[in-house]
């Protein structure tokens, strides 16, 4: 590998999910943001001027003045671009940037249903960039797209994994408790969310009981098996800023005889090696408290510096097996930090050169 940084393109990058990548991108060992773009309405303006920053340390000195531009490879010209494109641009823009050569990791959910893009999490399934081989081979493309989890799949399935990995998992019923700013910016309107509670995201339930079927699922042969996994799942909406809570129930295959192996099955989890020493790579993997009122949002998200799962509540159930809690920072974890592990995982595979 050599020293030098790779130039990248942040499409979208005036949102919350864009915004919070040019945050994390600024110093990074690895990655220059060189271009940054924005939709119709912001294109030719500032980036400093383009966007209501919405976070809570300042616009990168280097990003101010740079022009928003048009999401196009021939404007971007880089050979790796984070996308917090909305879905339905997504589907459109993206894969003229894998067609042109560049590699794409992306927030957006327009192909995770596509069986030969990987859903990926580095510290859950770093095998399934064999898709990526499937994927050009299909679609003809030098590049390739590869997406990141739903926001709240990201913390439950990295859990998930660790209670598969012990004892199999067999069903899990889940609620969650999402953040307003998984809603983007503007988001969600004060007058429903203050001091309220908004029990339905739209076709949030059906993602996060697919999403972790694929990513628990085996990859052979370049081709996904999805895992056998039973979910009944229920979002809501809450007046929380920044931070998804889920409450899961699960029914393991083999529930152990000591319970306590539980909570040390997911306090012990590691990442697989490849994915364990990269710059972005959450230490630990999960935190599991033991105080009778945690995780919380507020006082959890940032574990690991907003990329560890903090996991709480490990206690038995009287009709499953475990019940338990998840917090995961749903713009770091959960979005721009996720997509940028990603990429440290597919240059340390090769898919990215460096
Ligand atoms: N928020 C989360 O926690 C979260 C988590 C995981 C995944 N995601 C996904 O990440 C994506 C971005 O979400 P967000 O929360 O950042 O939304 P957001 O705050 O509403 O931002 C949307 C962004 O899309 C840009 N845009 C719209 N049309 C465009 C076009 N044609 N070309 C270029 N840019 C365009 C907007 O640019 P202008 O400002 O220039 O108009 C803005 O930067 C979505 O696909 C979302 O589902 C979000």
């Amino acid at each position: 590998m050599s020293n030098k940084k790779i130039p990248v393109a942040v499409l979208a990058a005036t949102g919350a999910v864009g915004q919070r990548f040019i945050q994390l991108l600024e110093g990074h060992p690895w990655f220059d943001v060189i271009a940054l773009t924005g939709s119709p309405r912001t294109i030719g303006k500032k980036y400093g001027e383009a966007n209501s920053w919405i976070l809570p340390t300042d616009i990168p000195e280097s990003m101010r003045d740079l022009e928003v531009l048009p999401s196009t490879p021939e404007a971007a010209q880089t050979p790796l671009v984070f996308s917090a494109l909305p879905s339905d641009e997504a589907k459109i823009i993206e894969p003229l940037f894998a067609k042109a050569g560049v590699a794409v990791c992306t927030n957006a959910g327009a192909f995770r249903q596509d069986p030969h893009t990987p859903i990926l999490l580095p510290e859950v399934n770093p095998g399934h960039t064999a898709l990526i081989h499937a994927q050009r081979e299909k679609q003809g493309w030098e590049g390739f797209i590869v997406t990141n989890p739903n926001c709240t799949s990201t913390g439950m399935t990295i859990a998930l994994k660790a209670l598969q990995n012990a004892f199999g998992v067999k069903r899990v019923f889940a609620t969650s408790m999402q953040a307003i700013s998984g809603a983007g910016y503007p988001g969600v309107s004060s007058l429903d969310i203050l001091g309220n509670i908004v029990p339905y995201i739209g076709g949030e339930e059906e993602k996060v009981a697919w999403e972790p079927r694929k990513m628990l699922g085996k990859v052979e042969n370049n081709e996904l098996e999805l895992a056998e996994i039973g979910f009944s799942i229920h979002t809501n909406r809450v007046p929380v800023i920044d931070g998804h809570t889920v409450v899961l129930t699960v029914e393991l295959n083999a529930p152990p005889a000591d319970f306590g192996l539980v909570a040390a099955a997911l306090a012990e989890y590691q990442a697989p090696e490849v994915s364990r020493s990269l710059p972005s790579a959450p230490q630990p993997v999960i935190r599991v408290r033991d105080e009778a009122n945690r995780p919380q949002p507020r006082l959890d998200i940032m574990e690991g510096k907003g990329m560890t799962t903090s996991v709480g509540r490990v206690r038995p159930d009287g009709i499953f097996n475990l019940r338990l809690v998840t917090v995961s920072h749903n713009t770091i974890r959960g979005a721009a930090g996720g997509s940028i592990y990603n990429a440290e995982l597919l240059v340390e595979q090769g898919f990215i050169k460096r």
